[in-house]
């Protein structure tokens, strides 16, 4: 289980191990999971009927390095849909291999779960997006894929999904426009916006001279996750909805004083995560109302 390099290392064996020990302490069968990025586990706050479990007493769950109460996949109830949360999630950056990152998607898979709402914080790219803007994310860049750092390479296994995946559709399309539809009967369409995010493995910030790049690529924004467990979630037939926060500006331009910091995107994270949850919460129950799930 879990051995280093960039292969999935875990049979569909050492998957179900950990799915059915799950489901044979809780009571919970979610529907929907939520993947809470670095400092937004309140977003789990919404749910009632709560179930905790630590990632360190789930067996083959990686454990989390993230100090404070991240670490943790809590069940519970919104408005009688039944889902998961998972709070905290696993960066290349630490030193996770993929199969680690992406571990707990295909257990929400097998656990019945239809739908996956991945939030996360990353820089503004496009110049239009400001700092607290919320980014419906409608495509990726998957930087580190591009150089073989890949979650689907190595052997596939057919019982989660096929060799060669199509990844255009990454993002589905109804749960964004049930975004935007969201949004408005929240107030906070606003703070909206939809664009590509790219992800890098990190851990330090970009150069200028990687910004304006990316900028050419196309991207709206730059982050240092999701795009793992997202792939591996289209791969499984899984429904995405991806929600970025953009918590700073990404410098383009040599002659600006201001340098990013991690301070500033824990502080952008907690000046927005009340409305985020708003939006996750109302989410969660109605994207099971939504026509398109007919999974
Ligand atoms: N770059 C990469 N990752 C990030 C950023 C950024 O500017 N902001 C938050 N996560």
């Amino acid at each position: 289980m879990h051995t280093k390099g960039s292969c999935c290392c875990c049979s569909f064996e050492d998957y179900k191990l950990t799915t059915e020990w799950l489901l044979n302490q809780t009571s919970h069968r979610p529907k929907v999971a939520v993947i809470c990025g670095s400092g937004l586990g309140l977003l789990a706050d919404g749910a009632s009927n709560k179930q905790t479990f630590r990632y360190q007493d789930i067996p083959n769950f990686p454990v989390s390095t993230v100090a404070g109460h991240e670490g943790c996949l809590v069940f519970g109830t919104i408005e009688d849909t039944p889902c998961v949360f998972m709070q905290g999630l696993f960066h290349l950056y630490e030193g996770y291999s993929l199969c680690q990152v992406t571990f707990p998607v295909r257990i929400f898979k097998l656990m019945g779960v239809d739908s996956v709402l991945v939030t996360n914080a990353s820089g503004g790219i496009c110049p239009d997006f400001k700092v607290g803007d919320i980014m419906i994310i409608k495509d990726h860049v998957n930087l580190p894929g591009f150089a073989g750092q890949h979650p689907l390479c190595g052997p596939n296994d057919e019982r989660f999904g096929i060799r060669f995946p199509c990844m255009s559709d990454a993002y589905s399309k109804d749960l964004r426009t049930l975004a935007w539809d969201v949004s408005v009967e929240l107030g906070c369409r606003d703070v909206l916006r939809e664009g590509v995010y790219c992800m890098v493995s990190g851990p330090n910030f970009e150069t200028i001279a990687e910004a304006r790049m990316l900028l050419i690529l196309g991207c709206d924004s730059v982050g240092m996750s999701i795009v793992p467990e997202v792939t591996v979630a289209k791969h499984c037939g899984l429904r995405v909805l991806g929600l970025s926060l953009i918590t700073n500006k990404v410098s383009l331009d040599y002659s600006r004083e201001e340098k990013v910091n991690h301070e500033e995107v824990l502080e952008i994270t907690q000046m927005r995560a009340e409305v985020l949850q708003r939006l996750v919460t109302a989410l969660v129950h109605r994207c099971q109302q939504h026509p398109d799930n007919t999974h």
